[in-house]
């Protein structure tokens, strides 16, 4: 009996000792990611404050001459924008605004011109139409110091849908319109802002870029083209 109890007593305090020996391997695990949350949530909230707060502080009133006098805003007669467009027309800025429904450019563009003072051009393009829309284009802003480039129109899909439920014309509507255009009005506007050593330009992302998103892949992954990191999204959503 008393031979059992004591190897009983010395297995049980074998395995206590192992326990102890895991948790403390489990404490140090706990550490490190709690340092890492730490860490992370720090920055996060960093980013924020310098973001939406000490952004407030800086001084917008020399905005245009800071950038340069005009800003392209592509998709500029709804939503996001239009949204774009009235904010940097109210610093002052002169709007080039590019869609497709002229109706719809002449009127934004009057609204914005009678509000804010500046001025406006309009370009009627539809970005999805690929490559040869982009001579028209560069034909539009010649001659005009871009020092603001919105790259704003985006599609997506109607609803969830598997890769081949979906049309051609969607598939190269993103294509196009996301990827396309987007990279095309850098490259026409970007030589005259490296030229002059200022300017900005702004990608309208999406939070779906951060990873695949089922039934919407081509989406997610359209717009995950459209950032590098997600300061630009950051960015992006504080302009706005
Ligand atoms: N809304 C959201 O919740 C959300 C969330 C994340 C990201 N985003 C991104 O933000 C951007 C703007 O979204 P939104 O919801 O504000 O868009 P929206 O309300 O649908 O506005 C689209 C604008 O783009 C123009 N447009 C549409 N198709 C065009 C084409 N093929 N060629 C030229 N212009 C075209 C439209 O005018 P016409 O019809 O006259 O052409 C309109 O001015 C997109 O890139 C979108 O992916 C939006
Ligand atoms: C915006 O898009 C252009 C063209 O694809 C790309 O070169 C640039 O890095 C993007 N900007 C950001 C902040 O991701």
């Amino acid at each position: 009996m008393a031979v059992a109890s004591d190897s009983f007593r010395l297995l049980a305090g074998e395995l206590i000792k192992k326990t102890e020996r895991l948790r403390d391997m489990l404490a140090v695990v706990g550490l490190i990611v709690m340092g890492k949350v730490a860490v992370d949530t720090s920055i996060a909230f960093l980013s924020a404050v310098r973001i939406f707060l000490l952004s407030k502080l800086r001084s917008l009133s020399n905005f245009k001459e800071k950038y340069g006098p005009w800003a392209i805003v592509t998709g500029a007669t709804d939503g996001i924008g239009k949204e774009y467009a009235r904010e940097l027309a109210r610093l002052g800025v002169n709007i080039i605004l590019m869609s497709r429904s002229i109706e719809k450019l002449t009127r934004v563009a009057q609204e914005i011109e009678a509000e804010f003072h500046v001025e406006t051009q309009v370009v009627q393009v539809d970005f999805s139409g690929g490559r040869s829309i982009f001579d028209k284009i560069s034909e539009a802003i010649r001659g005009k110091e871009i020092g603001l480039l919105v790259n704003n129109v985006g599609v997506m899909y109607e609803m969830p849908m598997e890769l081949c439920e979906l049309s051609q014309d969607v598939i190269w509507q993103h294509v196009n319109i996301n990827m396309g255009s987007l990279t095309m009005m850098c490259w026409l506007v970007l030589p005259q802002m490296l030229e002059r050593r200022r300017g900005a330009i702004v990608n309208l992302s999406s939070s779906s870029s951060v990873g695949p998103l089922p039934y919407m892949n081509i989406y997610s992954a359209s717009k995950s083209f459209e950032f590098i990191d997600l300061c630009g999204l950051l960015l992006a959503s504080a302009v706005s």
